[in-house]
């Protein structure tokens, strides 16, 4: 290639991540940090050699149809792949990869922090300070779920649900998980494997997420599943909005089956018009769980180390297509 690859980048990434592909790459900038609609993310693509998007950037079938053949490559800056279409990807020779492991430790701390949050109340309390409604107190104000010693489950037992499990631990808990495939003793370090979410649902006190989405795993936790849980379970998603069925989690929410949830990720991203924002028995954020400094500097990294592979003529670390 006489040229440096040009790359089309989805997002504002961190300085040191932009310095790099600036000086390896020709970048095409997303200075402003804009969304992009589908136009304009293929126009910015002709002629380009491979794009580095987020999840915000979705290559559909459809999308991955209209890319000129320039693009070799689509690095995302993600551990997750829902926002591409795999197969369409494969089909035209488009190497996909995405950046796993640098980003368990910033998910892990956001599923103890929603685990915390939703268990102790943290919202209810915190908007009682701000919005000076915090007038009385008695043994009988704000009490919680108190989660140490209790049991901590996990569907989906990868990078990310072992480090939160390994977070749990740290609060007495003991774990319980549901797997593809059963672990190895050295890293289940004790939790209990059930054979089918079925199965592991009635041992739960806490239940977290951590499995990707995909046609297999969308609306995972329905109403059925929902009514195995211990009363008064607290449900916590750090991974992807559309494996809960949000609508039989709001009402497990408003009959109290579930007593509170810590939801980092949900079915439509971002909305002003949350399913739960009305529910108090929730500590909601938005999509942040791998957003430190460390992690995202980490995550630009590995994708950059991917496409330094893909354009060395290497098979790249992180391919998922
Ligand atoms: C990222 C994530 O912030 O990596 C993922 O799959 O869900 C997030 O933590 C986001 O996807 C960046 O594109």
């Amino acid at each position: 290639m006489a040229h440096k690859p040009i790359i089309v980048v989805g997002r504002k990434l961190p300085e040191a991540v932009e310095a790099r592909l600036a000086r390896d790459y020709e970048p095409r900038f997303n200075s402003d940090d804009k969304l992009y609609s589908t136009d304009e993310l293929l126009a910015l693509c002709y002629g380009a050699d491979a794009a580095l998007p987020c999840h915000s950037e979705h290559f559909t079938a459809d999308v991955i149809a209209k890319l000129p053949d320039s693009i070799k490559a689509i690095a995302n800056f993600s551990v997750g792949t829902d926002h591409v279409d795999l197969i369409a990807a494969k089909a035209r020779g488009i190497i996909v990869t995405n950046t796993p492991n640098v980003l368990n430790n910033a998910t892990a701390e956001i599923a103890m922090l929603l685990m915390l949050g939703a268990a102790r109340r943290a919202h209810e309390g915190d908007a009682m300070i701000r919005e000076g409604t915090w007038t009385s107190w008695s043994p009988a104000f704000m009490v919680g779920t108190q989660v140490t010693g209790k049991r901590f489950g996990v569907i989906g037992m990868g990078r990310v649900g072992q480090v939160a499990a390994e977070r749990a631990r740290g609060f007495g808990m003991d774990i319980h998980y549901y797997n593809r495939n059963k672990l190895d003793r050295a890293l289940e370090k004790g939790a209990v494997y059930h054979e089918s979410i079925e199965d592991l649902l009635p041992h739960c006190d806490v239940l977290s997420l951590h499995c990707p989405a995909t046609p297999d795993t969308i609306k995972l936790l329905n109403a059925e599943r929902i009514k195995r849980l211990p009363d008064g379970a607290i449900v916590v998603n750090t991974a992807r909005g559309a494996i809960i069925d949000e609508g039989a989690l709001l009402a497990a929410l408003k009959s109290r089956k579930v007593a509170a949830a810590g939801l980092d990720v949900y079915a439509e991203e971002p909305t002003t018009q949350s399913t739960f924002k009305d529910q108090p028995n929730t500590f909601l954020l938005p999509h942040i769980g791998s957003a430190t400094h460390d992690t995202r500097d980490a995550m630009g990294f590995r994708a950059l180390d991917n496409l330094d592979a893909i354009f060395a003529g290497k098979e790249p670390g992180d391919r998922v297509a």
